[in-house]
């Protein structure tokens, strides 16, 4: 097996059958080959920094109603708020003093946000803070939409494709959401030129090898700047309340294998990661990520942004997250960047 991991390093790719033999023959020191070689790709093209993206959880309206989320417009019992342009803008100043360079305006599909709203508001980001790159994390839109936002001024956009197998992604959703659809957002945003990021929930209900083969076929595909791995964990008041999460141990393989697949990718630890396991983000980045993923939302918000049972991080303060997380990387010798933190080709 450690011959597919050389491989994998020195190709960044394998056949599907080859991906499907890896991923099935996993072992704990397989594992651990495989973070090395990750490691040493991650600490040659970006060294041991860990860049911190600010999380600005602005809306937990949606219009959608994905089957695994806890903010899915028929949670009824989901206590909805929206955030005004001077809440996000002081979310903005607050992160920027706790070295912030990068803001991530992430919500459910909230119609109320239409492009002449986000549009100021991205204006206004920009006015203020023009040495901060902004992220985008609102699901499906128009082209126009998305075209608009970019030049008013956002850098980066999170899309997750959530699965590349379509019978998996109707497991996963109702019939109006399309994985087609999902995809062309995808290309249509790499075209207008964010830098893109897709990703996927591990272990999520219906997830087989063979649909994790497939989103690795994908992701090779779709050559994204960022690719969002996390543990998929059940919500209770949601359909798949009684289903099982996913594993750390199959995540962080995965993060592994992705690391080497795209050795400059935007690789977060994401929170999911850091809810299954109290070090989670940590080994999260000893196995080849690289970004960490603060919140910056308003305390009093937080718990509202529920998307799965037992969410860390509910109850701090801004600084209090930025500094634990400080704590964290420094323990495991990475250093947190106050920068932007772009993609490496951009740089
Ligand atoms: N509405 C936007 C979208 O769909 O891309 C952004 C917000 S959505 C809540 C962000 C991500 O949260 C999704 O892409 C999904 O992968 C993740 N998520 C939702 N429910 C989850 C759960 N129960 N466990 C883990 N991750 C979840
Ligand atoms: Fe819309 Fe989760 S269903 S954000």
């Amino acid at each position: 097996m450690k011959e597919l991991i050389d491989r994998l390093y020195q190709t960044h790719s394998l056949s599907p059958e080859e991906y499907k033999v890896l991923l099935e023959n996993r072992t704990t020191e397989l594992a651990e080959y495989l973070f090395e070689k990750a490691r040493e790709v991650r600490i040659k093209n970006y060294d041991h920094d860990v860049y911190i993206r600010g999380l600005i959880e602005f809306t937990n309206y949606c219009k959608n109603d994905c089957y695994y989320c806890g903010i899915r417009k028929s949670n009824k019992k989901a206590e909805r708020y929206r955030l005004t342009e001077d809440e996000i803008l002081s979310c903005c100043e607050a992160g920027y003093e706790l070295g912030f360079r990068t803001f991530v305006l992430q919500g459910g599909e909230d119609p109320y946000y239409t492009d002449e709203r986000m549009v100021k508001i991205l204006l206004r980001m920009k006015a203020s803070y023009p040495d901060c790159a902004i992220t985008l994390s609102m699901g499906e839109r128009s082209h126009e939409s998305y075209q608009a936002m970019f030049e008013a001024g956002a850098d980066r956009y999170l899309l997750r494709h959530e699965t590349a197998n379509e019978e998996h992604y109707s497991k996963l959703h109702p019939e109006n959401m399309r994985l087609s659809n999902r995809k062309a957002c995808l290309f249509d945003l790499k075209n207008i030129g964010y830098q893109v990021g897709c990703g996927f929930m591990v272990g999520s209900p219906g997830q087989t090898v063979d649909t994790i083969v497939e989103d690795l076929l994908f992701i090779k595909e779709l050559a994204p700047h960022m690719v969002g791995i996390g543990p998929f964990i059940p919500h209770h008041d949601t359909p798949f309340r009684d289903c099982t999460g996913g594993t750390l141990e199959l995540t962080l393989f995965l993060l592994g294998m992705v690391r080497l697949m795209i050795p400059d990718v935007l690789l977060p630890a994401t929170t999911a990661l850091g809810t299954i396991d109290p070090t989670g983000r940590e080994k999260g980045i000893k196995a080849g990520c690289n970004v960490v993923m603060p919140n910056l939302s308003p305390t009093d918000v937080r718990s509202k942004y529920m998307l799965y049972d037992n969410k860390i991080c509910t109850g701090d303060e801004a600084a209090e997250c930025r500094f634990c997380m400080q704590r964290r990387m420094e323990s495991i010798g990475y250093e947190i960047a106050v920068s932007r933190g772009d993609h490496l080709s951009m740089q």
